[in-house]
């Protein structure tokens, strides 16, 4: 499983890319709204610390718009990809986009049908957001599960990025459903790696280990 950050804080970024378990980032509005930065000057930091691809999204909603933000955005890093919301006219700017080779993710994807439409049209990726799935009583988890199992049907190349991840159940049962990406938030990562026996068991070690007889005290 690849593992996105979704931050576009750049201490997060180094932090985690330092322990080797950054495959790209994805950021969206709001994300790029908490830093208060310019947008392209931060996807291009972005871009140059991690080698993996790096999703910003567009703010155009008409298909001429977005396919001209997109062609824009592409230029900014060879690694950067285009997130482009699933509407009718998403679909369209995908399909047009794919055909230029720019590499597309599809966001906002709700249902599986959403995700197969975005599948079709030519998307790299299709972001199903789980947390806000189960903010509305329905079941992020069965999503990623049902929208594996159809494009797995049809061997559809576009890779599922889990997305809207709020828990470390999220991440393990999307990994157990086999979705290709998990995008984490950065203040759910550490949780991710901590775990309350094991830092019992550290304390515990170092308590024991004060009680083994070292070489000057043995002799004396
Ligand atoms: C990433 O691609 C999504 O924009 C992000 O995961 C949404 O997360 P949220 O539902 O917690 O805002």
């Amino acid at each position: 499983m690849k593992f996105y950050l979704d931050t576009a804080n750049m201490e997060e970024i180094k932090r985690i890319t330092r322990l080797g378990l950054v495959d790209g980032v994805t950021t969206n509005p709001t994300i790029i709204a908490k830093e208060n930065r310019d947008f392209e000057e931060t996807i291009k930091e972005i871009c140059s610390i991690v080698d993996g691809p790096v999703s910003a999204e567009v703010i155009g909603l008409a298909v001429d718009e977005m396919v001209e933000e997109a062609r824009n955005i592409a230029t900014w890093a060879p690694n950067v990809v285009v997130k482009i919301p699933m509407t009718e006219d998403g679909l369209e700017a995908v399909n047009i986009l794919s055909k230029e080779g720019i590499k597309t993710n599809v966001t906002l994807i709700f249902s599986v049908a959403q995700g197969l439409m975005a599948a079709k049209a030519g998307a790299t990726y299709v972001s199903p957001f789980v947390g806000r799935v189960d903010d509305i009583g329905e079941d992020g988890i069965e999503l990623i599960q049902n929208l594996k199992t159809t494009l797995a049907n049809y061997g559809f190349e576009t890779e599922i990025i889990t997305a809207s991840v709020r828990t470390i159940s999220h991440l393990e049962k999307a990994a157990k459903a086999g979705a290709d990406i998990a995008t984490i938030p950065g203040s759910l990562l550490p949780k991710l790696w901590k775990h309350p026996l094991t830092d019992n068991g550290i304390k515990q070690f170092l308590e024991d280990w004060e009680k083994v007889p070292k070489k000057a005290e043995s002799l004396s």
